[in-house]
């Protein structure tokens, strides 16, 4: 009910009568008195005068009521250890596709290769349980898709141009603007659930020590709300898992890689490999030309550029 509220105070350019909200939705003025109390609460900036109410600011807070259409699926959380694991839980017990957990800020956020993922104030951290009717060999599109919307995204909405690293960081001019966890359950070959995770450095400051990091605040000059932000990405990652167009995502996201046709170094697990990154395949692995001519495959890794 309070998504609706806020949808009508922000149509209306004008002071709007608690009557004139009520009945709209079917509720009483003092019901409608008090969701705009607990607002008030919350922090949106709602004076009342004598014909009524107006929205004057909103706090940049992600709560479920700011993504209309979205409201069941969404799990806000001031503070959780990883939005990883809740979401885990969350599929694990059955939740619907495109459920999303949100959390402010994570006491345990993870990267990729077991490094930690800092989750300060003002960045994005959330994680989407995704569950496509698609075999589980083919569930590493849905990472190259997510990275992908994040970069269009940025272009479209903000005049950004940033960039893609293999496999799926999201980079500008170097530094990194997000990153991209995946986790994967299945049965025989069927995918159960894909759950992506993305962390996104929007209006937090980067720590020093993280000089190859940046964020959308220090790019643009000045904070973006992040509620906008991830509307926008979800609206848009749900629309593309829903077209059914994942086999155009590889080639898709090749025009936006930063990695390609560079030299890198990639580090997994289990060794340091460098060459020339020469193609990405279908299932999303890096192709490497190494320095005696011959090609190398790579499934997961950290790659830096050269
Ligand atoms: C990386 O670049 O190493 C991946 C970083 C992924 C961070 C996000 S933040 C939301 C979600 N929860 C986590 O604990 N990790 C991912």
């Amino acid at each position: 009910m309070k998504g609706r509220i806020l949808e009508i105070l922000k149509e209306a350019d004008n002071t709007v009568s608690g009557e004139t909200i009520g009945s709209r939705l079917g509720i009483s003025r003092v019901s409608v008195f008090k969701h705009i109390q607990k607002l008030r609460e919350y922090g949106y900036d709602i004076p009342s005068a004598p014909a009524g109410y107006r929205l004057l600011n909103e706090p940049d807070i992600l709560f479920h009521w700011g993504f209309p259409g979205r409201e069941t699926r969404i799990h806000y959380f001031r503070e959780l250890g990883s939005t990883m694991d809740t979401a885990r839980d969350l599929a694990r017990n059955g939740c619907p596709g495109f459920t999303v957990v949100i959390a402010e800020t994570q006491t345990r956020g993870r990267g990729r290769l077991k490094r930690i993922w800092h989750s300060d104030d003002g960045g994005l951290y959330f994680t989407m349980v995704i569950r496509p009717q698609i075999p589980l060999a083919l569930c590493w599109q849905i990472n190259f898709a997510a990275s992908l919307t994040l970069v269009k995204i940025l272009s479209t909405e903000y005049g950004i141009e940033a960039r893609l690293k293999w496999p799926n960081d999201v980079l500008f001019k170097g530094k990194k603007i997000a990153g991209m966890l995946s986790e994967v359950e299945a049965e025989a070959d069927a995918l159960t659930y894909i759950n992506v995770g993305l962390g996104v450095n929007v209006n937090n400051d980067v720590s020093p020590v993280e000089e190859t990091a940046v964020s959308i605040k220090a790019i643009l000059g000045k904070a973006v709300p992040r509620q906008r932000l991830l509307s926008a990405y979800l609206d848009a990652f749900e629309k593309r898992l829903d077209e059914g167009r994942l086999h155009e995502t590889i080639p898709e996201w090749k025009r936006f890689s930063a990695t390609l046709h560079r030299p890198v170094r990639i580090q997994t697990l289990q060794e340091t490999v460098k060459g020339i990154a020469e193609d990405v395949d279908e299932d999303g692995a890096l192709i490497l030309r190494l320095k005696n001519g011959s090609k190398r495959r790579i499934l997961y890794g950290d790659c830096f550029h050269r």
